[in-house]
């Protein structure tokens, strides 16, 4: 019978075994996944492990501070890499979604693989793949699979010559979320929502300059803090904001105002394969969109998306 505990006390053995006295390097992200691998293979090799997470100027507003904090309290040896200008710089001026996306990955990876090579020795990369990105990759050339690149980071091990270990990845979520809670991670991180390896920069919806980011920050922290009073955060499976490339005319006081618009997505689903937007209640909507509106300068209008999933994408890039 699978249970959390006899899969930690298999999967520990089996990792001392292969890894010995060998150097692991892994990539945190903030998300449930990393955080379990890096968790069950500090349990495994304790300080052999090195974790690296890397600030790309994307992430939501404070959650590279707090979830850096959050990791050291969890007793992982993690650097943080501030490069929000590196990414902002070779970002400047894309506005194609791919293009985006790749290139967000490829710094990653530079980044990643330039700390990497600070630590002597590094014999393996850790990596929390489960087993529904194993199935998923498997089907990358297919047709609907190319509809997005979602594997930012597929070319790391190539690019650094490590052998890979991945202790998840015979895992599903659920699973994942259940051995976590074993290991002792804290429900707040277990119980996030996902989040994409681009981060905002695929929820812009136009070149990304460190401006927008802000605005796209602070609306978002509004919605998401919103839904946690509210509630409602965990009845959500994913949710998050997008800044339209579009101005609309508003008023303020007497005065004219022409700024931009931003769409509020909160959907349910079990895979993010198909989902549906949430009928949130309209007095929630109200108060997100006044304290958006009044709160954040640079936005005069909020819309709510009402799209699933087909034929409209979680993310709009
Ligand atoms: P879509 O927008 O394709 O999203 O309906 C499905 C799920 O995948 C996430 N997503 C990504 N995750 N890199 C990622 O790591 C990406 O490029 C990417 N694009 C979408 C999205 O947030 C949702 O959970």
């Amino acid at each position: 019978d699978w249970t959390p505990a006899s899969f930690i006390e298999t999967t520990v053995a089996q990792l001392k075994e292969k890894i010995g006295d060998d150097k692991v390097v892994l990539g945190l992200s903030g998300g449930v996944d990393s955080t379990v691998a890096g968790v069950l293979l500090n349990k495994a090799i304790g300080d052999k492990l090195t974790c690296i997470f890397v600030d790309n100027g994307l992430l939501r507003k404070n959650e590279f501070e707090a979830v850096l904090d959050s990791y050291k309290g969890m007793g992982l040896n993690v650097i943080g890499v501030n490069s929000k200008d590196r990414f902002y710089k070779d970002l400047a001026g894309i506005t194609d979604p791919e293009q985006k996306r790749k290139i967000i990955g490829r710094d990653f990876i530079e980044v990643f693989d330039e700390e990497a090579h600070k630590i002597q020795d590094v014999k393996w990369l850790g990596q929390g793949t489960i087993y529904p990105d194993v199935i998923e990759s498997v089907s990358v050339n297919g047709p609907s699979a190319t509809i997005k690149s979602h594997h930012n980071v597929g070319g790391l091990p190539e690019k650094m010559n490590l052998k890979v270990v991945e202790p998840l990845n015979l895992l599903f979520k659920d699973e994942v979320r259940r051995v976590g809670k074993a290991l002792g991670i804290k429900d707040e991180l277990l119980g996030r929502h996902p989040f994409p390896g681009p981060g905002l920069g695929i929820r812009i919806l136009s070149d990304i300059t460190p401006e927008k980011v802000r605005i796209l920050q602070e609306a978002d922290y509004i919605f998401i803090n919103g839904l946690k009073e509210w509630g409602l955060y965990d009845d959500v499976w994913q949710a998050g904001v997008m800044l339209l490339p579009v101005q609309s005319v508003g008023v303020m006081g007497d005065e004219r105002t022409y700024e931009n618009v931003v769409a509020l997505r909160a959907v349910m689903s079990t895979d993010g394969m198909t989902a549906d937007w949430v009928h949130l209640p309209y007095e929630f909507l109200a108060k997100m969109s006044n304290e958006i509106i009044n709160k954040v300068r640079g936005i005069n209008r909020v819309v709510y998306d009402i799209s699933s999933k087909p034929p409209a994408t979680i993310e709009w890039e």
